[in-house]
């Protein structure tokens, strides 16, 4: 995982995004400020249509904003034009979706591998890291199936794997446990919590409560802006003021009724 940061600052900086969609007119976004620390493990969450997948989608440069700004480790990313922001979305950004968008036709290593192969490493590099990255998830004996012969979990871990390949500054999932059942939802949380624990950034949607629980810090948004940023109290500083002088008395005993 990621143990160096090519710069200082956070990993992810959103300013004053605001994307409207037209016919009939929808302001999905109205505002939006983001930061996300490197190593930092953030859920978004939030009612249907409060704007959460056009954020995602922003973040990852799939959509372009109207108004406001991207900054991804250090670099804008609302004013590239469109080769450079795939070149730039290929190495910092990893995109893992509610229904994996595995290829059929292709096995679990193929499919990591391709990601890699896209991104320009060389076949056999691609394989290898592939192999490795199937082994650590614990799906080394599952690399030669195919996406239907996995269970849904195995399938979002393969997803996972592909997102992972090139080693990206910010995995990005929306609602990666959504189409899972229990057994499923709790091994891709496990995954994602380790991966948490091994210094990956992770900015990830959720209507779940057990998965946002696994997060440092949980973003809620509502009509296209964020109405909670969900700072952990830690961060607040510490004000020690000398304890107030109170006289504790017993509570009086209770007479029974
Ligand atoms: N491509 C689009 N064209 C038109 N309207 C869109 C488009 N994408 C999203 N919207 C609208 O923008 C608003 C925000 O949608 P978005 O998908 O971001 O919500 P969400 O928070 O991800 O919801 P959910 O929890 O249901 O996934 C909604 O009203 C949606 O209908
Ligand atoms: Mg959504």
């Amino acid at each position: 995982m990621r143990t160096t940061h090519e710069h200082d600052g956070p990993a992810l900086v959103v300013r004053g995004l605001r994307r409207t969609f037209p016919a009939p007119e929808v302001r999905a976004l109205r505002g939006v400020d983001l930061d996300v620390a490197h190593g930092e493990f953030v859920a978004l969450m939030g009612p249907s249509g409060s704007g959460k997948s056009t954020l995602l989608h922003l973040v990852a440069g799939l959509d372009r904003p109207d108004e406001g700004t991207v900054e991804l480790a250090g670099t804008r990313t609302d004013d590239l034009g469109s080769a450079a922001l795939a070149r730039l979305r290929r190495r910092h950004i990893g995109l893992v979706f509610q229904f994996f968008h595995l290829i059929d036709h292709l096995s679990a290593l193929e499919n990591v591998a391709l990601a890699a192969l896209v991104a320009g490493v060389k076949p056999a590099a691609a394989t290898a890291r592939a192999g490795e990255l199937l082994d650590s998830l614990g799906l080394l004996d599952r690399q030669n199936a195919r996406p239907g012969a996995l269970s849904g979990g195995q399938r979002q871990r393969v997803a996972i794997a592909r997102a992972l390949v090139n080693r990206p500054t910010v995995l990005l999932a929306d609602e990666p446990t959504g189409a899972l059942d229990s057994e499923g939802q709790a091994e891709v949380l496990d995954l994602f919590t380790r991966l948490h624990a091994e210094g990956q950034t992770i900015l990830l949607v959720t209507h779940a409560s057990e998965v946002a629980a696994a997060a440092d810090r949980v973003v809620r948004m509502r009509d296209g802006q964020v109405v909670d940023h969900g700072r952990p109290a830690a961060v607040e500083p510490l004000v020690v003021a000398p304890a107030p002088v109170v006289a504790v008395r017993p509570a009086p005993a209770r007479t029974a009724s």
